[in-house]
């Protein structure tokens, strides 16, 4: 892979807070599913609330319909008639009817007292018994006496609330008695014993209510009357609802609920959870007042988004954990990469330097060489310039030797012929000698700068090549007049001269041209001047033209030229002179110019 396509470090800062936008779009997702989850679970906890209210209702209006017709019905009538009579027992047929009708109506007692002193004149239970006086030591204290005294007092019906009777050893109970009224006069208390079974049938049906949907009564003291699977005392540990003490329910709710209230509601039951509460009263009866509530803890009804929301957080972490550990390892690896980079630079630089160090000196080396080539060229050039300047000199010098033994053979020579002989021949001998300078001079320049008259470097220069010049019939025309001194290497300048002039002598010669003509001149310039050779040699084919300054590029045959000459006069005017060195076509030959800075 590569690594720096991939641009890690690019990508990571994109792909992290991505990550924690799309936690966060979840979580305002997650906030309105939550929403509408706690609206549906109250509206559920609502419709179970008001129809078990309803139920609760209606069997309570039923019971005391119940209770009041059977207290005007002809056979109680014509039981509490017996009571006064001598005949005080039951026919069989009123037994069984009165069992029946308990059985049928699910009471679990039926009794009848005597309104005035509390005894006993019917039960159908068998830890009560007919004469049992409710003003007694045992029952005084006994639901069975509140409600007699209630009715006693009201002449009206009279519920007595659910709750642990202690006479009958804690056991709950709960009553609703009626007035049996035999011609206008309160003559018995007709009273039931309500079974809870039916109630607790009401309060227990949960089907569809899920994990934890609870629905409870409390009573009007508060008491937790009964829940889906208990009721009284022993409930009290199973129902989550805070403040609870033993049987006693004190939450906002309940008290809302028995003051007339309904409502909903978030509570804390006793672990600190969070329930969802819908509750209302419960009004029974004048004197019995409940409350029915219903509960759901509110975890279970956010399980899933809760879920949701714990799986994308626990994702999202492992996702951004893998994220990071596969950044960092790209991180590691680019460093790795780049460290190995850096040092296969680093080596190759090293290597480069060494091998650039390496051209340079061969370069430098080669440069020397070739310098070294065109020295050797020129200096046959010059030899045979030599050879052509001592020509004429050493006939001289032969013509005197032969004049002087003639006369010596003659008889004739005379002290001022020797005289004669000595001074022409010293002086031919000093012009040689003079040519073998100027020839050391050149081969063994001096390398510094020296200052000298650009127009007696040209002198010299001209001087070397005269000769050969003459045999071929070239003119030279030498325009210069200036007296001008720079400072720079002269002998440098007159090589690059004398190569220039073989050049253009070798093209008139090639051009076989009659009219031979090298023309020299120099131009002062502001700060710089010029110096133009203009020859008539037929000039530079125009296709390589740009290649004449290449090092060994030669038109010429094998041993008449290495094609280094230019290359070496360009490097020594523009490199070691600071000087421009340019050869153009010009009328019908080559015009080379120099330009060098005059200081
Ligand atoms: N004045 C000129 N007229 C025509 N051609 C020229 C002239 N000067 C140079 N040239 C061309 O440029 C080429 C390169 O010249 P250069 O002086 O570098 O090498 P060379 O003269 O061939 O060999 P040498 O190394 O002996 O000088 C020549 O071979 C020739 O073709
Ligand atoms: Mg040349």
């Amino acid at each position: 892979m590569n690594i720096h396509k991939l641009k890690i470090r690019k990508v990571a800062p994109v792909v992290v807070p991505f990550i924690i936008f799309m936690m966060l779009l979840t979580g305002l997702s997650l906030g309105k599913v939550k929403k509408i989850l706690i609206e549906q679970a109250y509206s559920k906890l609502t419709t179970s609330r008001d129809m078990k209210k309803q139920q609760i209702e209606e069997f309570f209006s039923r019971t005391v319909v119940d209770i009041e017709i059977l207290a005007k019905s002809q056979c109680i009538k014509s039981l509490v008639n017996s009571f006064d009579s001598s005949n005080r027992y039951l026919s069989y047929q009123q037994e069984e009817f009165l069992q029946n009708y308990t059985k049928r109506y699910n009471y679990m007692n039926m009794l009848i007292i005597s309104p005035s002193s509390g005894i006993i004149k019917y039960t159908q239970s068998k830890i009560l018994k007919t004469g049992d006086n409710l003003n007694s030591e045992k029952l005084k204290d006994s639901l069975l006496n509140k409600v007699w005294q209630r009715v006693a007092k009201s002449k009206e019906t009279r519920f007595v609330d659910m709750k642990p009777d202690k006479p009958f050893g804690g056991r709950t109970m709960m009553f609703v008695a009626t007035p049996i009224y035999i011609n206008d006069k309160f003559q018995a208390i007709l009273v039931f014993q309500i079974s809870d079974s039916s109630l607790s049938k009401i309060i227990n049906f949960g089907e569809g209510y899920g994990e934890t949907q609870k629905d409870y009564i409390i009573g009007s003291d508060s008491s937790v009357d009964i829940n889906g699977t208990q009721c009284a005392l022993t409930h009290s540990t199973r129902v989550s609802i805070l403040n609870l003490k033993i049987g006693k329910c004190t939450t906002d709710v309940t008290q809302h609920a028995l003051c007339g209230q309904h409502g909903k509601q978030v509570v804390k039951n006793c672990d600190g959870e969070r329930v969802l509460s819908a509750y209302s009263s419960l009004e029974i009866a004048q004197d019995l007042n409940w409350a029915i509530i219903s509960e759901i803890d509110e975890k279970v009804v956010l399980s899933i988004p809760n879920n949701i929301r714990d799986a994308t957080i626990r994702d999202s972490m492992l996702f951004i954990f893998i994220i990071t550990v596969v950044i960092l390892f790209f991180i590691y690896k680019e460093s790795k990469y780049e460290e190995a980079v850096t040092q296969k630079n680093q080596e190759m630089n090293e290597t480069l330097q060494s091998r650039v160090a390496q051209e340079v000196i061969k370069n430098r080396e080669h440069q020397e060489l070739l310098f070294q080539q065109s020295k050797m060229a020129s200096m046959g050039e010059m030899i045979g310039n030599i050879a052509h300047q001592w020509r004429q000199p050493l006939n001289a010098l032969s013509a005197l030797n032969v004049g002087l033994a003639m006369r010596y053979k003659a008889g004739k020579l005379t002290n001022n012929d020797v005289a004669v002989f000595k001074e022409k021949s010293n002086h031919i001998i000093q012009k040689m000698s003079d040519t073998i300078n100027d020839f050391r001079n050149f081969f063994y320049p001096e390398k510094s700068v020296e200052r000298f008259r650009v127009d007696r470097a040209i002198d010299d220069a001209i001087n070397f090549i005269k000769d050969s010049y003459r045999i071929n019939n070239i003119k030279i025309v030498n325009y210069t007049s200036c007296e001008l001194d720079i400072e720079n290497h002269k002998n440098e300048l007159i090589q690059v001269l004398l190569n220039i002039f073989n050049n253009s002598k070798d093209a008139i010669k090639e051009f076989n041209s009659q009219n031979g003509v090298v023309i020299i001149d120099v131009i002062i310039l502001e700060n710089s001047l010029k110096i133009t050779i203009q020859d008539n040699g037929g000039g530079i084919d125009q296709e390589i033209i740009d290649r004449v300054f290449e090092p060994y590029f030669t038109t010429k045959f094998k041993d008449e030229g290495t094609g280094i000459g230019l290359y070496m006069s360009k490097m020594i005017i523009e490199e070691s002179m600071g000087g421009k060195l340019k050869l153009e076509n010009r009328d019908s030959g080559v015009l080379t110019t120099i330009k060098l800075a005059i200081n």
